[in-house]
């Protein structure tokens, strides 16, 4: 692990964990938290609208960011109404967590067309994204970051954007290295996060596609960035920090030095990880369930029990024999009970072996 400042966050690893709607909840945070590496994570999206109109609906996770830092919380608004930021940074002032985020970066159709996200890096929107970076760390009580895409449909206005977000007093950035309008196609654009590393003064997080030791490995030597950001890697497979760590720990190989263009080596290294075990998905899920349980009421009961366990369970199934029948099964199953009968019986991990040929 490598210790990294952050601004005025100091952290035993650069690893940092993507803000995932739906994907990174509490408890999945406490699983990654129990498998190690993880330096710091964020809380997905919440909507400036929501926490100034319905405290009470985010107060639950508020206080897990409280309770277990160093945490950051994205937020996300169009930057149009001065007095509904206010009244959310009147909220999130009384809660001790690390960091506010803000979310520049999020092509998501419901996220743009509320006037947040990715939309904010369109040219005609820099005074929003300006006004939104600029109040937020004016009446926050805690450091604020931003996290961008490279640019909405050109990397043309980056430059001006990253300086802007500098000079309106960010601690640090993260950028994903994509446009806005690719979604998740091609291959993360190294170049850029390079660029902007290089015209920076403040710390910045280098995001997409790394999911493994040799990928992290690859956005640090080529980017020289001061941490990295992971997300999808961790879908299903709660111990990558822990992995990448371990890599990072026993090989330290240069790989810059590849020959054949960054993005033939990106889809040469995008072959299926290594899928897990029935026994791993076993023992991943008891770490989940545990984690439910050690978390208040809001979380700890059958319903989010049952969605959270099969859900994942069902991420965790990615690349194994027989996964999708094995997945209608899960699928069908309406409590949690039932749910835990058929993942910790025999037929569970029959289901998901290969047949062996006993001739
Ligand atoms: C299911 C899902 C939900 C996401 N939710 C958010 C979010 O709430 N806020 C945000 O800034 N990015 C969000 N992202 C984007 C990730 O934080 C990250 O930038 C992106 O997945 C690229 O990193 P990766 O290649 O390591 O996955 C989400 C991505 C996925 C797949």
């Amino acid at each position: 692990m490598v210790n990294v400042n952050l601004g005025p966050l100091k952290l035993s690893s650069d690893l940092i964990l993507a803000p995932m709607m739906d994907v990174t909840t509490p408890s999945y945070i406490l699983m990654i938290q129990h498998y190690g590496g993880l330096g710091f994570y964020s809380i997905p999206m919440v909507f400036v609208n929501q926490i100034s109109q319905a405290p009470k609906t985010v107060k639950p996770v508020l206080e897990f960011a409280e309770k277990n830092i160093p945490s950051s919380v994205q937020i996300c608004g169009s930057g149009k109404s001065y007095e509904t930021i206010k009244m959310a940074l009147d909220v999130l002032n009384s809660y001790d967590f690390s960091i506010v985020d803000v979310n520049a970066g999020c092509p998501a159709r419901h996220t743009c067309n509320s006037g947040g996200g990715a939309s904010l890096m369109k040219p005609h929107r820099f005074q929003d994204l300006q006004y939104l970076v600029h109040s937020i760390a004016k009446h926050s009580n805690k450091p604020v970051s931003v996290k961008i895409r490279t640019g909405w449909d050109s990397k043309d206005g980056l430059e001006g954007i990253v300086k802007m977000i500098e000079d309106e007093g960010a601690s640090f950035l993260t950028i994903h290295g994509r446009l806005a309008k690719d979604g998740y196609s091609g291959t993360v654009d190294l170049d850029s996060i390079k660029k902007v590393k290089e015209l920076s003064n403040i710390p910045i997080v280098g995001n997409g596609d790394i999911f493994n030791h040799t990928t992290y490995h690859l956005m640090k030597e080529i980017t020289k960035v001061d941490a990295v950001m992971i997300g999808r890697a961790v879908m299903g497979f709660p111990a990558t920090f822990a992995e990448i760590d371990a890599g990072e720990k026993s090989q330290k190989t240069s790989i810059v030095n590849h020959t054949s263009p960054l993005s033939h080596f990106y889809s040469e290294l995008l072959v299926d990880r290594e899928p897990n075990t029935p026994s791993k998905i076993q023992e991943y899920l008891q770490v989940l369930l545990n984690s439910i349980e050690s978390l208040g009421s809001y979380y700890n009961n059958d319903k989010f029990k049952l969605i959270e366990l099969r859900k994942n369970a069902i991420w965790m199934m990615k690349g194994m024999h027989n996964c999708a029948k094995t997945r209608e099964k899960l699928g069908k199953i309406k409590n949690i009970r039932e749910l835990l009968h058929y993942v910790h019986n025999s037929h569970f991990v029959k289901d998901l072996s290969p047949k062996t040929n006993m001739a």
